[in-house]
């Protein structure tokens, strides 16, 4: 039987919540990235440009070994790996991007949130980014998409029009999509991941 692990990463939970009901589904443990790769060390409520995985890893308060020996004892004893992470700048978080890296080798499904649209031309594509940050030999098995709520600070430094690369944008559009992002992950979106959850767990056993 494969075994199942779900690693997720969240600031403000909404990617939690969705990983919680995927380990219950499917009988996986769980485990909350920080912990692996620290909190303080990288800063993700900023939204100052984008850095590459190389710079992250240099910024990592933990050396590049320790991370990996930990991620090596930490996913060893696994056949899948749920990977759940929030989007910034159209791509898995920071934290993610270095997990993604380290992951080889494993059955993977890729769930994330996000403030956009479900199914939008920038989610799917971020879908392909995860994809290629993953390190060599996994099979890729499925993949789950969900608007999340928009951390409020985020919000008000948009509106003051504070944020790089989003100055000039159209504002009355923004807040229609922040409004509706507001109450979500919801039931339903709870349900859905459950269904997901169940769904790569037969995958995995077939596959
Ligand atoms: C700094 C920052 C950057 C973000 N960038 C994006 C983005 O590029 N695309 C997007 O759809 N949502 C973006 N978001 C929204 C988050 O991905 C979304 O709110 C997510 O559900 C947060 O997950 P969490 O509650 O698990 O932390 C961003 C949020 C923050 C704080």
């Amino acid at each position: 039987m494969v075994k199942w692990i779900v690693v997720y990463s969240s600031v403000t939970g909404n990617t939690r919540k969705l990983a919680e009901v995927a380990a219950r589904e499917m009988g996986a443990d769980l485990l909350n990235v920080q912990e692996i790769i620290g909190s303080a060390d990288i800063r993700e409520e900023d939204d100052e440009e984008s850095v590459s995985i190389d710079v992250c890893r240099n910024s990592l308060a933990i050396s590049s070994e320790t991370l990996d020996r930990k991620l090596e004892e930490k996913l060893s004893g696994y056949d899948g790996v749920m990977v759940g992470y929030w989007l910034r700048k159209g791509a898995p978080d920071r934290k993610s991007s270095i997990l993604l890296s380290r992951i080889s080798g494993k059955k993977v499904a890729l769930f994330q949130t996000h403030g956009a649209y479900d199914g939008t031309e920038h989610t799917i594509t971020a879908f392909a980014r995860a994809g290629s940050m993953l390190g060599p030999g996994n099979r890729i098995l499925g993949t789950f998409s969900c608007q999340g709520a928009v951390n409020p600070a985020l919000i008000k430094r948009r509106l003051e029009g504070s944020v790089p690369g989003h100055r000039g944008e159209d504002l009355e559009a923004c807040k229609k999509r922040w409004a509706d992002a507001a109450t979500r992950p919801n039931e339903n979106d709870l349900q859905r991941m459950a269904d997901f959850a169940k769904k790569m767990k037969a995958t995995a056993e077939r596959e």
